[in-house]
Order: C-alpha cells, then structure tokens, then sequence
C-alpha cells in the first residue's frame, strides 16, 4: 500500500505523514527530504542553481521510482507534485491518494516567507497565497480520492480521519494477511 499526500504548500503533509506512518506502521518517504539527501544540496540552492525544472525532473524520477518499487510507504510529496502530467497518471492509479487543504490565512501563517520554500520565501500576502492555490486546485482534486480539510485539527486528528474514511486499517490488514 502506497499512501500518496499532496496538496498546497504548508498544508501539513510531512506531519501528517509521520503520524500515519506511526499508526499504520508503514515507512514514510518524504519526497522533498530524500531529493535533498540523495542530491546534497537544500532545495533553494537546487532551483537557484540548476533551476525549477531540474528540479522537477527529480522529483518525477523520484515518484516513478517509488510508484514502480513495490514497497509498502506513505508519501509526503512537494507542493508541485502535480504539475507534471506523468505524476498525475501515477497518483491518479492510486486508490490511496490523499489532498490536504488548508485555508489561504493557514498557509501565510504556517509558511509563508519560509526560507526553505523558494516558491513561498518572498510571498507574505493572502491573496497572492489565494491565486496561487486556486490555479493549482484543479490538478489536485483530479489526482485525489480523498479531500481533508485540515485547519481545525491537529495532525494527529487529520491522520485519524484519513484512516477512518478511506479504511485504511482494514486494507493493510487484508494487504498484510494475504502477503502472509
Ligand atoms: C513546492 C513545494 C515544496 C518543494 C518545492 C516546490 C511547490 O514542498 O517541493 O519548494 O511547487 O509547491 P512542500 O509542499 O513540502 O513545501
């Protein structure tokens, strides 16, 4: 069992991400953090040296890779996962795939001016926050089974949610019965 997280920036996916993959006991993959560790450079050095587009071809090798490798993960994916076509076909196969949401003023606060983020380090308005979101959503709701709002709930909550409605227990039990 794959599960895939995505949506918005600052919508609370490596968290999250770290709490489902306690409760399910399934190793979490952090794509932002694996490309950093495999290439040795920070994000914001990787677009300022080599540009977006690079990388995002790590990005789209990195997913291929894990789509393909067979293995039991839940995966914090980058804000941008989606904007590749490839991507979209890999997560949209998956029944597991999951969109947090949070609210415009909810990302200003959790990320907006992030050093880390070289596409939200110099963006402090809402409504710049707003745009960019909205051009995006389209792309995320195609890809997602699932849409959790996560604004008035804790991680801990969040992942309790995603668990409950997409029956994720009961999945893995069966998953991990039948490989038994
Ligand atoms: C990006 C989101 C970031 C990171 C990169 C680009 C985006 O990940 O992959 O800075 O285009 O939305 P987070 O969503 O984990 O911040």
């Amino acid at each position: 069992m794959v599960v895939y997280l995505i949506g918005f920036m600052g919508t609370g996916k490596s968290v999250v991400g770290l709490k489902l993959s306690r409760k399910l006991n399934i190793p979490l993959l952090d794509m932002d953090d694996e490309i950093v560790r495999r290439d040795g450079r920070s994000i914001p050095e990787i677009f300022a040296q080599d540009g977006e587009d690079a990388f995002r071809d790590m990005e789209e090798a990195l997913l291929r890779e894990i789509a393909y490798s067979d293995k039991d993960l839940i995966v914090s994916c980058g804000g941008g996962i989606v904007l590749r076509e490839e991507n979209r076909r890999i997560l949209k196969e998956n029944p597991y795939t999951v969109q947090l949401l949070a609210m415009p003023q909810t990302i200003a606060k959790r990320a907006g001016g992030d050093p880390n983020r070289p596409l939200l380090r110099d963006t402090v308005s809402v409504d710049e926050i707003r745009s960019r979101m909205e051009k995006r959503m389209p792309l995320y709701r195609e890809c997602a089974s699932l849409n959790i709002l996560t604004d008035s709930y804790t991680s801990n909550e969040t992942a309790k949610r995603i668990i409950d409605q997409l029956d994720l227990e009961e999945s893995r039990r069966k998953e991990t019965g039948s490989k038994a």
